[in-house]
């Protein structure tokens, strides 16, 4: 769904109202059967002979994934990916307002990461409570994370953006969405692996 979400938004920055399965299988690189039974798992949308209307499937595939209303999400440790997080455009545009950067360094304090400026992580509660803020980017050094799960514990935070090398667990009321970069490129490079011996038998 979210690769969905993301051609369909494409298409529709582009103009698009409408798009045939086949069009949006050959863009999307899967059969026009495949993306027919995703759909349908949602309750189809497409029409016989018209296709899909793009502004109605991307606002209803935005309800399947909780984006038609808007999150509010902080980055706690603004280091190299921390600005990285908070500065990406991409994450507005698609309902996820970075409303705060925090941060523990005193020498960072006070600097700017796009518009926003970096608070002290001694704020973070306070703030949480203040702005209806529902998701953390988490993006400390792994040190820092029972501190962190335990200042946003009882707060409006329901779900965890976890780039630390842990597999976070924060208990029953927040969910956690741990990301791996580096499982990503071991991926890739097994996949490459697997393309050479093939070649090579
Ligand atoms: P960094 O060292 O540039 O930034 C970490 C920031 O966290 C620093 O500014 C530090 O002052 C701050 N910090 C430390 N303790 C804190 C606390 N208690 N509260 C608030 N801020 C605190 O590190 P970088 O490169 O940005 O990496 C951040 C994390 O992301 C690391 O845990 C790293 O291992 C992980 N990482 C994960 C990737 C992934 O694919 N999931 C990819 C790259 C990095």
């Amino acid at each position: 769904m979210p690769r969905y979400y993301r051609y369909l938004g494409e298409l529709l920055e582009n103009g698009f109202e409408r798009i045939s399965s086949d069009d949006l299988s050959r863009r999307m690189n899967v059969t026009a059967s495949q993306i027919r039974q995703d759909l349908n798992n949602f309750g189809g949308f497409g029409q016989q002979g018209y296709g899909y209307n793009v502004k109605f499937l991307y606002g209803e595939i935005a309800k399947i994934l909780g984006v038609e209303k808007t999150h509010n999400v902080v980055v706690v440790g603004a280091g190299n990916l921390g600005h990285a997080i908070a500065k990406y455009p991409g994450f507005d545009r698609r309902g996820f307002n970075m409303l705060g950067v925090f941060d523990i360094n005193s020498s960072l304090i006070g600097q700017k990461v796009g518009d926003l400026e970096i608070m002290p992580v001694s704020k973070l509660k306070e703030f949480i409570m203040g702005e209806d803020i529902d998701i953390i980017a988490l993006t400390t050094p792994k040190e820092a994370v029972e501190d962190i799960i335990s200042i946003v514990k009882d707060s409006k935070v329901t779900a965890i953006w976890n780039f630390t090398p842990v597999d976070l667990k924060a208990g029953p009321d927040i969910l956690v969405e741990n990301v791996h970069l580096a499982d990503s490129l071991l991926t890739l490079s097994y996949k490459q692996q697997m393309r050479k011996n093939n070649k090579l038998e």
